[in-house]
């Protein structure tokens, strides 16, 4: 096949690659419990499902507005009002994408030039590498560091990363894989350095509802006039409504890279199904009960995750603060944490990543989802706890 040179720069992300291994097993007829996705077990609240049903039978089923339809436009606006303190234009800085993959995709497409280089802090969701690698963009890792149980980036890394290349600084916050929520004085030096530096801001911040013990989600674009004419807020409501399949997500940003952004988007999608959007709507703007009872209950399953690993030479569990993974350092296992992952596959049975997938940063680490909770997530942390004293 004479396919494009690019296809060579393009990998499958982490989590395929290990679920292709855990699939061979369970054709081997291997029962295997999985802590590894960060797919939400609540099913979509109701209110969301009539929702939908409403819209089918309202008729919403031609092409959709292509920035997105205006009434979820306009509760995005509210929404960003509501929950960020941010104030955007529904008809000029909003365009709504299918999840936050479509938003990051695309701003990357309209952010990047050839040999443009994208600060990624390091450990980090590892499906950004792609899309960066796609429009001819490099990923350039900025080191964090482990201060006081938490992972933390800071202007001497960001400096030390940086060259006249340097184009986006990609944040995620609350930070997967890490569980870090970032500071407001993480973001302003995030910020200063992308104003001082030139420099954009895409900030992921998909994980924004799930965070515990009353931190609070900051993103980078309330900081101020000057780093808010810089930031693409990337958003989506996968995690938020446990709307995965959905397929609906959000970004916002000045007029002029909406309207650049709309312009790559119209090349590849029409957006999110019509009576998806109107749904979409319905859950920005309804009663948010249900995302205080699931953050509630995320909060009790991080618990259970971390009670369940302490204790265990050479293993520590670090406190997330957000998002839907706990951090566990097996340094003192003195293995890598691939070959970990690959004996608490094998031997039993409990799938979880390992952190070096997410990059160098991650090394010596796993990341164990506690996105599956009841009696899932009981099993896997029995499976895990034996099998890391075995290790140990
Ligand atoms: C940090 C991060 N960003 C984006 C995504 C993808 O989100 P969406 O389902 O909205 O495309 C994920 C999914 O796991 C994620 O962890």
């Amino acid at each position: 096949m004479d396919l494009a040179e690019r296809v060579a720069s393009l990998k499958p992300t982490a989590v395929n690659r290990v679920l292709q291994e855990v699939k061979a097993l369970q054709a081997d007829g291997r029962s295997l419990v999985s802590l590894m996705r960060g797919q939400p077990d609540s099913p979509t609240p109701a209110h969301i499902v009539d929702a939908v049903e409403q819209a089918l039978r309202d008729g919403h089923t031609g092409y959709p507005d292509n920035q997105g339809e205006p009434v979820l436009r306009h509760a995005v606006v509210e929404k960003l009002w509501r929950d960020n303190d941010l104030t955007y234009d529904p008809h000029r800085e909003v365009l709504i994408t299918d999840g936050a993959t479509g938003g990051l995709f695309t701003a990357l497409a309209v952010l990047i030039q050839p040999g443009d280089e994208v600060l990624v802090p390091d450990p980090i969701y590892d499906a950004y590498a792609s899309p960066i690698a796609i429009w001819g963009g490099r990923g350039v890792s900025v080191a964090s560091s482990i201060r006081q149980g938490r992972f933390t980036l800071d202007r001497t890394a960001l400096e030390a990363a940086w060259t006249p290349r340097t184009k986006v600084l990609l944040l995620n916050t609350p930070w997967n894989p890490t569980g870090s929520v970032l500071m407001r004085d993480e973001l302003t030096a995030c910020a200063e350095f992308a104003i001082e530096r030139n420099v954009y801001l895409l900030s992921d911040e998909i994980y924004e509802a799930f965070v515990y013990d009353g931190a609070r989600h900051v993103s980078p674009a309330v900081l101020s006039a000057e780093a808010k004419s810089r930031t693409i807020v990337i958003n989506s409501l996968s995690k938020t409504y446990g709307m995965t399949g959905w397929r609906v997500g959000y970004c916002a940003a000045p007029a002029e890279i909406i309207s650049a952004m709309m312009l790559a988007w119209q090349q590849f999608s029409r957006g999110p199904a019509t009576f998806v959007q109107h749904a979409a709507a319905a859950a920005l703007s309804g009663d948010q009960a249900c995302v205080r009872t699931m953050t509630a209950d995320y909060q009790e399953r991080r618990d259970s995750v971390v009670q369940a690993l302490r204790n265990i030479q050479g293993v520590t569990p670090l406190v997330p603060q957000g998002g839907l993974f706990v951090m566990v350092d097996v340094r003192g296992l003195k293995k890598s944490s691939d070959e970990v992952r690959r004996f608490l596959l094998n031997e039993g049975g409990v799938v979880v990543m390992h952190g070096a997938a997410y990059g160098k940063g991650g090394e010596g680490t796993l990341r164990v989802s506690f996105a599956a909770g009841g009696e899932t997530l009981e099993r896997g942390l029995e499976r895990l706890r034996e099998c890391l004293t075995r290790l140990a």
